[in-house]
């Protein structure tokens, strides 16, 4: 089973800083972004990492190389401690596709479906990290008690804020866990079925790929997963857990980059 990070986006909010480093390697506490990314999806069931990247994001991949020289530097200079974390990063289980062209996040996915091979996939943003490691777990549990149906991660935001993400439609059916009827992708508070808001975590059964050849464009001229996932309702059930907002960072902006920042430090 595979963990697909979609990383191949502009990272625009960020810019300029995100001129010359991907939105993927900025630092959040003591490590790039996308590493607590790659850790979680390492630390789940899935055995790989499939890093959806864009060619001109070269820095992602030099993170997660070999470096032997650089070992063997710092170990020569006494700095076993860093000589330890440059060697871990560079053995972590992770591969590549290319994503082209920016045409949407389901679009980003679908260019993984050959690493998926027909098995169930995570799909993990970058946006949010997860630092515990605990929900992709959660998330498989409530897979398992309904036969392997897809599960993803919602979150109750504020009204100002629905219209940033996707929203579900649906009823509880046990203590934080929703069977859903319906997603919408950046629906105007007027349309919006709820406050559940997608944030980020994704366990997809492997029909979803073939939906997301299907897929038109969406809001944002994008292929938008959720789109793909309300079209899978037609043929099988979902379900989306509720995650305490204590165990989810969104990074997305920089004002929620700098709070998790902070946090994050904080918490070491
Ligand atoms: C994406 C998804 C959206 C989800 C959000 C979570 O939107 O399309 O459904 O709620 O991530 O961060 P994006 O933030 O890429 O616009």
């Amino acid at each position: 089973m595979k963990a697909i990070i979609p990383a191949a986006g502009l990272g625009t909010r960020f810019l300029p800083a995100t001129k010359a480093v991907p939105k993927e390697m900025l630092l959040v506490a003591d490590r790039p972004a996308i590493q607590y990314v790659v850790e979680e999806g390492l630390a789940s069931a899935a055995d790989e990492v499939v890093i959806v990247n864009s060619r001109e994001k070269r820095a992602i991949e030099e993170h997660f190389s070999p470096n032997p020289e650089l070992v063997a530097l710092l170990r020569e200079r006494g700095k076993n401690e860093y000589a330890d974390v440059v060697e871990y990063v560079g053995n972590l289980n992770v591969t590549y596709v290319y994503q082209d062209e920016a045409l949407g996040l389901g679009h980003a996915v679908l260019c993984a479906a050959d690493a998926c091979a027909g098995e169930p996939f995570y799909v993990l943003l970058g946006d949010v990290l997860v630092p515990n490691n605990n929900m992709l777990p959660a998330m498989q549990e409530v897979s398992d008690a309904h036969g392997g149906a897809s599960v993803i991660a919602v979150m109750p935001v504020p009204d100002e804020e629905v219209s940033r993400f996707g929203v579900i439609a649906g009823a509880e059916v046990s203590d934080g866990v929703w069977k859903i009827d319906a997603l919408v992708e950046k629906p105007a508070l007027e349309d919006a079925p709820s406050n559940l808001a997608v944030f980020g975590r994704y366990l997809l059964t492997p029909r979803v790929m073939e939906l997301l050849s299907d897929v038109k464009p969406g809001v944002g001229g994008e292929i938008q997963l959720t789109d793909a996932l309300d079209a899978l309702l037609a043929e099988e059930e979902m379900y989306a857990l509720v995650i305490d907002p204590k165990d989810g960072f969104d990074t997305g902006t920089v004002s929620s980059w700098l709070d998790t920042n902070n946090v994050l430090f904080n918490r070491k």
